[in-house]
């Protein structure tokens, strides 16, 4: 059934079988969207929560295995505490009302960053949500919430180092894959996409490590705005890319061998 549905959007977007397993996106361009409008910045986070919505539906249906959304950054709480204080309600309306369509789209919802930083309530609220949804089989939906990728980093090293202390590892046994499997997002594919909406040139410290070799893809369209034609769009310009990991050319999508 599901496969059904994926050739179906393919073809109706004209896009390649072979799609990102792993998008990651900075939705970016909130505040901006509503100054526009002469428009409360809240009204923009309520507008990008809509972005959130279509676009999770989209993934799923698309057969993309994982989605992380970068939605509250270790830095976003210098923002002025009325802003915090409302973007945490809308996060918590939005776990509350959204649960019911994660389920309907067989979305099972994550976290990276440090959950114990965010009000109790919304640690509640989160908790029942990834609960709820943990036996799901598509895709998994990745919230990125007082997430820093250096502190992510920091985290595995020390945990690294611990072994280290223990006689458990010998420093010169230390592999990147051993980094790889430290961090909060080991059990997610490599991220072979990320998004970036607004314009900005920036990576934020949003998955330093996991963006290795991550193909780019900078838009200047604000995220309330960045629906299902602008991330079609985005897929057909990955689809368009020659992903070299430093190696030989691969055109995506040319391969069979890479298709899933
Ligand atoms: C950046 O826009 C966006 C954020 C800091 C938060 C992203 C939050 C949402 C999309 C909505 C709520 C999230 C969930 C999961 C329900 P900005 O405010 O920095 O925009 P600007 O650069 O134009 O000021």
């Amino acid at each position: 059934m599901q496969t059904v549905k994926k050739d179906a959007l393919l073809k109706k977007y004209h896009l390649k079988p072979v799609l990102p397993k792993h998008v990651a996106i900075i939705m970016d361009g909130n505040g901006r969207w509503a100054q526009k409008r002469h428009l409360p910045r809240i009204a923009g986070h309520r507008a990008g929560a809509h972005s959130i919505r279509e676009l999770v539906r989209l993934a799923g249906e698309l057969g993309i295995e994982a989605l992380t959304l970068y939605a509250f950054s270790t830095e976003n709480w210098k923002r002025p505490p009325q802003e915090v204080r409302l973007l945490m309600q809308l996060l918590k309306q939005y776990l509350r009302n959204e649960v019911k369509e994660l389920l309907q789209n067989n979305v099972r919802l994550q976290t990276i960053g440090n959950r114990k930083d965010l009000p109790g309530e919304i640690q509640k609220e989160l908790e029942k949500s990834i609960q709820a949804t943990a036996h799901c089989t598509g895709l998994t939906l990745v919230l990125a919430l007082s997430y820093s990728g250096r502190a992510d980093i920091t985290n595995a090293v020390k945990q690294i180092a611990a072994q280290v202390k223990s006689g458990k590892l010998k420093v010169d046994s230390i592999t990147e894959k051993m980094i790889t499997s430290a961090l909060s997002t080991s059990d997610l594919p490599e991220v072979d996409f990320l998004i970036r909406t607004s314009g900005e040139v920036r990576i934020s410290n949003f998955l330093l490590w996991e963006l290795a070799y991550s193909e780019i893809y900078i838009t200047k369209t604000l995220w309330p705005d960045f629906k299902t034609k602008s991330f079609i769009e985005a897929l057909k310009d990955f689809q368009g890319r020659q992903r070299r990991f430093g190696g030989v050319t691969n055109i995506i999508g040319s391969f069979t061998k890479w298709a899933r």
